[in-house]
């Protein structure tokens, strides 16, 4: 059972010059946090990363230190997730019936090994497939571009609020049956059939896929504000502990002390 971790990526939403795979996280490197989830879930046998040409030999480094000795290599991606995540495909020894595959993104670095193991064991179903998604809590609203008369300026307006009823957040861990998903892949580049995850693609050539319901905890970490969010539930993972309540806004009043000293 193999899992591939693309981390090819570039980061340009992060904004900072190096790929964010790398960047400090409570003492290791992001990455770390992300192969340490696939060392501690057992259903996992082998971990592949997938990487820039120039960035191979630290990943290999890093495959190899978090990896808990499941780290078989790093191989090049492409231009985009897909052609990443298709090369990574090709790179498994073997694509059978009864093989599984994990595809999780490298920058989801606060994955459990229990969800990496709830997607895994849908997909030994007959159905063959599952993704890790959360429900849509807020409202959903659909912009309206038009022309504001008084500076005539084109700006956006409230257009129609969508239902957001049966609505879902899509993640990664997904898992698929290994033969399929090589075949919607090699469907898909065929075709140059583009799609934001593999998940799309599979139900678009095969079957649908079973939703997992995962945390909004399992956040990618995309813009430079996620990191301080991915510290936050990464450290209280670690300590076991709540986070701590907020200090008490009316210390002074607390103290005895008059009103309007604060
Ligand atoms: N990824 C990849 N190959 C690509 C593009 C992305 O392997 N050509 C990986 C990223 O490294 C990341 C995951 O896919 O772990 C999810 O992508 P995203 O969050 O978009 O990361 P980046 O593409 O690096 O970020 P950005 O889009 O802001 O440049
Ligand atoms: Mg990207």
């Amino acid at each position: 059972m193999y899992a591939l971790i693309p981390a090819a990526g570039r980061g340009v939403r992060f904004g900072r010059p190096e790929n964010k795979v790398f960047t400090p996280l409570l003492g290791r490197p992001l990455l770390g946090w992300t192969l340490q989830a696939f060392a501690d879930c057992d259903a996992v046998d082998r971990i592949i990363l997938i990487g820039s040409e120039s960035e191979l030999p630290r990943l290999r480094e890093m495959g190899e230190t978090y990896g808990g000795g499941k780290f078989a290599d790093a191989v090049p991606g492409g231009e985009t997730r897909q052609e990443s995540v298709r090369r990574g495909i090709l790179s498994c020894p073997t694509h059978d019936e009864n093989d599984t595959i994990v595809i999780h993104d490298a920058a989801r670095c606060c994955v459990t090994p229990e969800l990496i193991a709830r997607t895994i064991a849908s997909a030994r179903e007959p159905h063959g497939g599952a993704i890790a998604a959360y429900p849509v809590t807020d409202s959903l609203l659909r912009e309206d571009r038009l022309q504001d008369l008084a500076d005539n300026e084109e700006k956006r307006w409230t257009g129609d609020y969508v239902d957001r009823t049966a609505l879902w957040h899509v993640q990664t861990p997904q898992s698929f049956r290994a033969s399929s998903l090589l075949d919607a892949h090699r469907f898909a580049h065929d075709e140059a059939v583009a799609a934001t995850d593999d998940g799309a693609l599979y139900q678009r050539y095969f079957f649908r896929v079973e939703i997992i319901t995962a945390s909004p905890a399992n956040i990618k970490v995309t813009l430079p504000e996620d990191l301080g969010l991915a510290e936050a539930i990464l450290a209280r993972r670690l300590t076991g502990t709540p986070l701590t309540p907020p200090a008490p806004l009316s210390l002074g009043r607390e103290r005895g002390e008059p009103e309007g000293t604060q």
